[in-house]
């Protein structure tokens, strides 16, 4: 029998590609989604590549009682990958609450659920946000976790604490937390991609969309840090390679006694730093467009740079980083212009 997992946010940029590599990997996929971030077409786009359409809920996290009602009818869930919550930095300032209750009432509502069950496994998205600038480079797991600099930032860390502290009271259920880097890219049927509401806040979308002429110019965020070039740097991970290490860490934790320990956290990144200009330097050579940028201020809460220590998920995990970045940016661009194609 097929195991069947509930991939929360399973519409969203990376939950969509993990549905895929899931599906493709011989796993029965259930999705909840609310769509506030996320378009039902997505679920066309998995049909396409995996020429199998996964089982779609649309209920609200937050609605405690539609999560218990959900549970009571899928008793055949062992696994959940939880992607579904905000992520907008600059929001979750203006608006704390909603990513308090967004991000840690939903966590809440699902393990009180996991824990009721002889046996069920659970993979968290986390984020390399927990460490804040860290102190030495590359960033390993051990890393003190720093003050949060934001609402946002501070989910994830509470959320680990309360995953953490619920595997301490309950051994059938076992967890792991992926703290990924910056994940960017398409999944290369161009099926699926990343789909930004609005305008983009993160690097890679704001490129393309200056390259296909949505924005005038990219702002690069100060040129004055102490980098090679002076401009920030970052782990750029192609979202496909991203997807596949959730399965491996789903398979880990599935697998008898494989863990040794019934919580682990994990760096998700290439474990190379580039610069916001070599970004942009890979983005020209690879797609042959040349992209119209200014310097301009810092934005207010970046790091200098963060890059990962990638040693333990290719040792506990026996997974690395597959595509360079180069590979990325092509298949965000190669994304870019069908989206762009299909608005016309
Ligand atoms: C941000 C969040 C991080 C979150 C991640 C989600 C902050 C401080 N961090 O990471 O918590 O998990 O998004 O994807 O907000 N840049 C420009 N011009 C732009 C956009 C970005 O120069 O128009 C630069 C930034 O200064 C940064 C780099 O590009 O150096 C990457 O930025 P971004 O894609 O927003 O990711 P992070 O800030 O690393």
């Amino acid at each position: 029998m097929k195991s069947k997992i509930l991939v929360t946010g399973g519409l969203g940029f990376i939950g969509s590609h993990t549905v895929v590599a899931l599906q493709q990997q011989g796993f029965e996929v259930v999705i909840i989604d609310n769509l506030s971030n996320s378009s039902i077409d997505v679920l066309a786009g998995i049909t396409k590549i995996t020429q199998t359409t996964p089982e779609f809920v649309n209920i609200d996290l937050r609605n405690k009682d539609a999560v218990i009602d959900f549970f009571e009818k899928y008793q055949d869930i062992t696994g959940v990958i939880h992607f579904a919550a905000s992520k907008a930095v600059g929001e979750s300032v203006e608006n704390p609450l909603l990513y308090y209750e967004n991000n840690l009432s939903t966590l809440i509502y699902i393990l009180q659920q996991l824990s009721k069950k002889n046996k069920a496994s659970f993979i968290f998205s986390s984020s390399c946000t927990v460490y804040g600038q860290a102190d030495n480079l590359p960033i390993t797991e051990n890393a003190p976790v720093k003050k949060a600099m934001s609402p946002y930032g501070n989910t994830k860390q509470i959320g680990e604490e309360i995953i953490m502290d619920t595997c301490k009271v309950y051994p059938s259920l076992k967890a792991i937390s992926l703290r990924y880097f910056n994940p960017i890219g398409a999944h290369p049927s161009t099926e699926i991609g990343e789909l930004p509401i609005g305008t983009p806040q993160n690097l890679v979308p704001f490129i393309t969309q200056t390259a296909i002429g949505k924005r005038e110019q990219l702002s690069v965020f100060g040129n004055d840090y102490p980098t090679s070039d002076g401009t920030c740097v970052r782990d750029y991970i192609h979202v496909v390679d991203l997807a596949q290490a959730h399965v491996v860490a789903l398979k880990k934790l599935m697998e008898e006694e494989a863990l040794g320990k019934n919580y682990d956290v994990f760096n998700l990144g290439t474990g190379k730093g580039n610069s916001v200009l070599e970004v942009i330097q890979s983005f020209e050579r690879s797609t042959g467009e040349k992209l119209p940028f200014k310097i301009v201020d810092r934005r207010e809460g970046d790091i200098t740079a963060a890059y990962a220590d990638t040693n333990k998920a290719n040792t506990g995990l026996n997974w690395r980083a597959e595509h360079s970045l180069d590979e990325a940016l092509k298949s965000a661009w190669k994304w870019e212009k069908k989206v762009f194609k299909n608005e016309d």
